[in-house]
């Protein structure tokens, strides 16, 4: 496994591969991998020849005041960690590589970013496809993968490829979760241990949800459902609940009689610690 610091080395080793006919796969992280960001590595290489991992704490996705700082920076753990994976290169860029001079998110997310997350994060999408859409230009990817755990993030970033017609496959690998049901998140290390036991009350009642729901089987009955949830989430401990909503899985809009998959999507707070979750209804 090679470490490349620079886009002129990454862009060396690509073009090896590319005369040599291979089928690149990139894994895009922001580090301190836990067996979730794993497994997409083992997802991708069922697609892939050759499987870049690409690890960069990226600014513009962190607004003034949120965790840029404080966000686990692990790099020999995770090289460590990945070393014992099919990574062939691990890009490790500064944001020099990135950015040039202007640290800047310079492009839009498009409709799917709108609501839920931007609600209160709303420069999040913007920094992220700038990223994303950077890291493809410079690794040159055929498939690259990303987590259902942040599912409006997935869908933004397949909107974006789409919109510039880029040539890049867009897999998506499942939530992995903790054996009570926490989805595994690299903020998971940031809970004490009474925060993380309150936590795992976040997907049981997201399962008590669709539970519901399947033995309501009416759409009307969601907004007292997600009530239900909004006042169980409390009782759990739960500081703060931004969303816990039933939406259109395609389009992220509320559902009605026409839509076909059902997505249960939830953001909460314990205290200064912020949890996404979803799942399918
Ligand atoms: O999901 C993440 O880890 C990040 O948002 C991503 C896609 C690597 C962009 O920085």
């Amino acid at each position: 496994m090679d470490v490349c610091t620079t886009s002129g080395e990454l862009s060396l080793k690509r073009e090896n591969w590319r005369q040599a006919g291979m089928k690149v796969g990139l894994v895009p992280t922001m580090g301190a991998l836990h067996a979730g960001h794993l497994s997409l590595v083992e997802a991708i290489s069922a697609q892939a020849d050759k499987i870049i991992v690409s690890l960069f704490v990226n600014p513009t996705q962190f607004a003034e005041g949120e965790d840029f700082d404080a966000y686990p920076r692990t790099t020999e753990d995770d090289l460590q960690k990945l070393r014992g994976t099919k990574a062939d290169i691990v890009f490790m860029p500064d944001a020099s590589e990135i950015y040039g001079d202007a640290v800047t998110a310079s492009l839009p997310a498009g409709n799917l970013g709108d609501g839920l997350e931007s609600e209160t994060r709303p420069h999040f999408f913007s920094g992220v496809v700038t990223v994303v859409h950077k890291l493809f230009e410079l690794c040159q990817p055929d498939a690259a993968i990303f987590g259902e755990k942040d599912y409006q993030q997935l869908l933004v970033i397949k909107q974006m490829v789409a919109t510039h017609d880029m040539k890049i496959e867009i897999l998506q690998g499942p939530t992995l979760r903790e054996a009570d049901g926490l989805a595994m998140s690299s903020r998971n290390a940031y809970l004490s241990e009474s925060q993380r036991k309150t936590a795992a009350n976040l997907n049981k009642i997201m399962r008590a949800l669709c539970e519901d729901y399947h033995t309501a089987q009416a759409l009307s009955r969601l907004p007292a459902l997600e009530a239900q949830a909004i006042q169980k989430l409390k009782e759990a401990g739960f500081t703060e609940i931004d969303y816990i909503t039933v939406r259109d899985s395609d389009t992220l809009k509320t559902p009605n009689l026409e839509t076909k998959n059902l997505r249960l999507l939830a953001a909460v707070r314990l205290g200064d610690i912020r949890l996404i979750d979803n799942c399918p209804v």
